[in-house]
């Protein structure tokens, strides 16, 4: 088994060491043994021997991976145009959903493959090494059924969101199609998934229609996550938190009874401000749902209408400039917020016994991240131990 050590770390962020939240430790390293976090100290206490591998930070800072929780990675087509319309005003609406669909069932699998591959390696190489990824641009049974398939080739964290909008040829049909969700869809895509997902909002799904499709997916044991409160005021965040959601995610459009729901549960608040930048919309306030105690994740949302950014670190520089998110509060939210919002403990995390998965900054602080927006800080990703771009041992 490969062992390495990463020594002279000038700032670790470990989520897990000591009573703040972000467990950072000055002058510390890491040792790594195989895919697991073996042990973590001051640089002072470690032992290098000559087995080990050393990987020499010079002072860097070092953060767990990033956790996103949140994507729609399978998919084929371009919405350029929608985005540069809305740039000059054109507001976002949800039937844009429909475009993606109809080019992504005209793709073939390899098409598909091929283009999730690309996606999926652009993420990593920006330093998330867990991610979720969502159905919900096929909305026929085999089409779902080829999503989820396609994307449990690339993560075990696959979401099922046959309840994305309803597609055109159900029209006048709706119920049908909720059933279809609920019924032959569900049962082709459980074999791939772990959660399901409904977009419960205007012009999408009503709440009636989300309690039932998340109840037909708890049967099968998919876990409840929900798209809620992302275009206006709505039952959304109500009814992940009544479903004990382990996530509600949007929540830009949020009034009291939603923050005091969420602070008495154990439902994530998940913000994506890639949305809100490239939708026009007003970012949510995340100062308020964690001065309420709600647990708050930050997410991509990557998806090519609402928000066609992979990137964690703009995430974290927008949830600071707009959304009153300290660098500290925002790195965590995009660490072990993200994996409580997967309810995962093995990530998110540097801790023994947790997945050996970090990032290494071009930078001397996790700050950097808000304070140099769009430069690329990621140096080095390791990934379940083995850095990217690199064979395992
Ligand atoms: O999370 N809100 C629903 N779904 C996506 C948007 C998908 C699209 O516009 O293609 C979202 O923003
Ligand atoms: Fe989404």
């Amino acid at each position: 088994m490969t062992a390495t050590l990463i020594t002279n770390i000038g700032e670790l962020t470990t989520n897990a060491e000591g009573d703040d939240p972000t467990g950072t430790l000055q002058d510390a390293a890491v040792l790594i043994e195989g895919d697991r976090i073996a042990w973590v100290g001051a640089a002072a206490d470690a032992r290098p021997s000559g087995q080990l591998r050393i990987l020499d930070a010079e002072g860097r800072a070092v953060i767990p991976g990033f956790v996103d929780s949140h994507t729609h990675l399978v998919f084929a087509g371009d919405r350029a145009d929608e985005f540069e319309a809305r740039m000059t005003g054109t507001p976002y609406a949800a039937g844009g959903i429909r475009r993606t669909v109809a080019a992504t069932r005209a793709a073939s699998d390899e098409e598909l493959r091929r283009r999730l591959r690309a996606l999926v390696a652009e993420v990593h190489a920006q330093g998330t090494t867990t991610l979720e990824i969502k159905t919900g641009y096929g909305l026929t049974v085999a089409d779902e059924e080829r999503l989820a398939r396609l994307a449990a080739e690339v993560t075990p964290e696959v979401t099922y969101l046959g309840a994305h909008v309803v597609p055109a040829e159900y029209s006048d049909r709706r119920d049908e199609y909720v059933d279809l969700v609920c019924d032959q869809m569900l049962r082709a895509c459980v074999p791939f998934s772990r959660w399901i997902d409904v977009f419960c909002e205007r012009g999408a799904f009503t709440a009636a229609e989300s309690r039932r499709i998340l109840a037909a997916g708890a049967v099968h044991g998919l876990i409840p996550r929900v798209h809620g409160n992302q275009l206006g005021p709505g039952e959304g965040v109500r009814l992940a938190v009544e479903m004990d959601a382990a996530s509600v995610d949007h929540c830009t459009y949020l009034d009291d009874d939603d923050i005091a729901a969420l602070a008495g549960s154990r439902t994530v608040a998940t913000l994506l401000p890639g949305v809100e930048f490239s939708t026009r919309q007003p970012y949510p306030d995340a100062r308020r749902l964690i001065d309420a105690g709600v647990t708050v994740a930050l997410a991509s949302d990557c998806n090519p209408g609402s928000s066609f950014t992979s990137s964690m670190p703009l995430m974290i520089a927008l949830a600071v400039r707009e959304m009153g998110m300290t660098p500290a509060e925002a790195v965590w939210s995009a660490t072990a917020g993200g994996a409580q919002a997967l309810r995962r403990d093995d990530v998110g995390v540097i801790a023994p016994g947790g997945r050996a998965d970090l990032v290494m900054l071009e930078a001397p602080t996790r700050v950097h991240l808000a304070y140099r927006p769009g430069v690329p800080l990621v140096r080095t990703v390791i990934k379940d131990g083995v850095a990217l771009g690199e064979a395992r041992s």
